[in-house]
């Protein structure tokens, strides 16, 4: 999972690439490269330095020409290869004439490397990648030009890609390609881009359009010229831009992290705006699946990866206790190896905050073969995943660049409490004071979000009170359940520490084993149906000689009784106390990973998007 990014006709297109690629290091930022054609020749320069290789970039293009022509730019999350300058893209063939980049994985890459050393061609990495640059080099060999070169080496090619290439002998132009990952295109007087996704443009261009699967693009300065990997002409298709680059920018915050809790108020507010019609009623405009349609499901799947699917886990307590319908919740990357019990009643849900991860698209591709409707809730207007479903329902939080979920978990769970609502007004399941009344307990979430927020510094206390703890288990049940699961995950990714999160009643099974003096437990205690069960729970690891912290209602002393720390939240609705409940934990989440010296924009091993298996 990479960024990748290019641009022709700008005569010095080096500080738009680098900026772009700073845009881009959501996607992976283990390495960064950029080619460009200049004086006749591929001018290249890479680096590798784990978590600041576009900044390590910049420094040594600090000598490169100006006035050069094309130009491609990179930012790598390894899949094969080391994160090495080596296996950093840009890939050049063995004349030094052709240079390529490309996100994704090439799948029958061994095969064609034996066959490309037998013939002669000197690999220098371990890449996938560099096999296509090889081929584009043996077919312009034998008399292609760089596009019909391009299309013969996608011909032999299998697996995922978006791909851009150069070469010194057309020094103009880029050939584009892609395969299952993303790539937009996008155009501006005399200049035409092209990019893994649309933030990296923001601020050059609002004229972008998608490049669809099994198509090619060639980008001469200020043209796009767009075809079927056959070669039959494509008019592609038009984004909207809503963004502008300032919401992507950190607006004055230490980290995108920081910046994207303290928006989460915000984008649940938006994500709840106009909702109602007139009459009350909730209306899903965007949905683009009918109430006919939506009257005949009768079984629910919610399909997703990491904290996306623990937002999915909270609306199934949720969609059963309001619509009365089967829901099940799976992990993407299993739900689509298993044989499902689907058919055409199913609604089948994919929730992912990017609309690009590969588990979950695959998934919802997986759902909609096997006959049920799919629907997708994304952040990302326009998202690939969004464009392929039967319908969709946007979280409206903003772009979110920190690696860790923050806002958009949130924005999703509100979102599909919305479409569970909406589900049970169709279904008949709830009465219209009934739905009315929810939805204005969920209007009050983001003035309790806000107050919850404004009790950052009790976190911080509380959280330096736990820096020597290396074991942490978070307990919750009930719809404290997920929120358990997603405080750990939280724990893990930004601070590296051991946290499992578990369903308080599952711990006497087995690990309660593991409770002992110095292991910290994280309670899950607001008020919700099995709130006095969780205080049993509580109690039996306190006397166990846990150290107890408690997510606990205001004023709620009867929690406060068995714990040694408390993170005090306003009170709401139990289905809707998830939404307020993450908010002390992603807190503190983020202070123990400033106290142990990480920085939260940049955990290791990770990316913001994953385009992988
Ligand atoms: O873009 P998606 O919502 O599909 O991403 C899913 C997960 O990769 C994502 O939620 C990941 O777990 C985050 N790092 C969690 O903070």
């Amino acid at each position: 999972m990479c960024g990748i990014i290019g641009v022709t006709g700008e005569p010095d297109a080096l500080p738009l690439i680098l900026g772009a690629l700073h845009q881009l290091e959501y996607r992976g930022y283990d390495s960064a490269g950029v080619a460009l054609v200049a004086g006749g020749e591929i001018w290249r320069a890479r680096a590798a330095d784990g978590t600041h290789s576009v900044a390590d970039l910049a420094a040594l293009t600090a000598d490169a020409p100006r006035g050069h022509a094309a130009a491609i730019g990179h930012t790598r999350w390894a899949t094969h290869g080391h994160p090495t300058p080596e296996n950093a893209h840009p890939h050049v063939d063995c004349t030094g004439r052709l240079a390529l980049i490309h996100n994704g994985i090439i799948e029958n890459h061994s095969a064609l490397r034996a066959d490309l050393v037998a013939n002669g061609h000197t690999m220098t990495s371990a890449t996938d990648t560099e096999v296509m640059v090889h081929l584009i080099e043996r077919f312009m060999a034998e008399g292609s030009d760089l596009t019909a070169a391009t299309r013969r080496m996608l011909g032999s090619v299998r697996g995922a890609f978006s791909i851009a290439v150069i070469c010194a002998d057309e020094p103009d132009t880029i050939v584009a390609a892609r395969r299952s990952t993303p790539l937009v295109l996008g155009l501006r007087d005399g200049t035409a881009f092209l990019a893994s996704d649309i933030p990296a443009l923001i601020g050059h261009t609002r004229e972008v359009y998608a490049l669809a699967d099994d198509e090619l693009a060639v980008l001469t300065p200020g043209h796009l010229h767009v075809t079927t990997l056959e070669g039959a002409p494509v008019i592609p298709e038009q984004l909207t831009i809503t963004w502008d680059l300032e919401a992507a920018q950190k607006g004055g915050f230490p980290d995108y992290m920081s910046k994207e809790m303290d928006e989460q108020p915000l984008a649940v507010a938006t994500t709840l705006l106009d909702r109602r019609g007139a009459g009350g009623e909730l209306i899903l405009d965007e949905l683009r699946i009918s109430a006919d349609e939506l009257r005949r499901i009768d079984k629910v799947f919610i399909v997703a990866c990491g904290s996306s699917y623990h937002a999915a886990a909270v609306a199934k307590y949720a969609l059963e206790h309001w619509v009365k319908l089967p829901t099940e919740v799976d992990i993407a990357s299993e739900f689509r190896y298993r044989d499902p019990v689907i058919g055409d009643r199913t609604l089948c849900v994919g929730v992912s905050q990017s609309g690009e991860t590969l588990d979950t698209s695959e998934a919802m591709r997986e759902a909609s073969r096997l006959g049920a409707k799919v629907l997708v809730v994304s952040n990302v207007v326009d998202s690939s995943m969004a464009r392929h479903a039967d319908g969709v329902l946007y979280t409206r939080a903003g772009p979110e660049v920190g690696v860790a979920s923050t806002k958009c978990h949130l924005a999703q769970i509100v979102a599909l409490e919305i479409l569970g609502l909406f589900l049970a007004q169709i279904h008949g399941t709830l009465t219209a004071p009934e739905i009315g009344e929810i939805l204005n307990a969920m209007d009050e979430l983001p003035a309790l979000m806000t107050r919850t927020l404004s009790r950052r510094r009790e976190v911080d206390e509380v959280a330096s009170k736990l820096t020597d703890a290396r074991d942490f288990f978070f307990l919750g049940r009930h719809v404290g359940y997920p929120v358990a699961l997603e405080g750990a995950l939280k724990l893990k990714e930004l601070a590296y520490l051991r946290a499992e999160g578990y369903a308080a009643g599952e711990l006497k099974h087995g690990p309660i084993a593991l409770i002992e003096p110095g292991v910290v437990v994280v309670g899950i205690a607001t008020r919700n149906p099995l709130w006095e069960k969780m205080l049993s729970n509580i109690a039996e690891v306190h006397s166990r000689g846990a150290t107890v912290v408690l997510v606990a209602d205001d004023g709620d002393e009867e929690a406060a009784a068995v714990a040694d720390h408390v993170l005090w939240v306003p009170p709401t609705s139990p289905l809707l106390s998830p939404v307020i409940g993450v908010i002390p934990l992603q807190q503190l989440a983020y202070r123990l990973a400033r106290l142990h010296g990480h920085d939260p924009d940049r955990p290791r091993n990770l990316a913001k998007t994953v385009t992988v298996e």
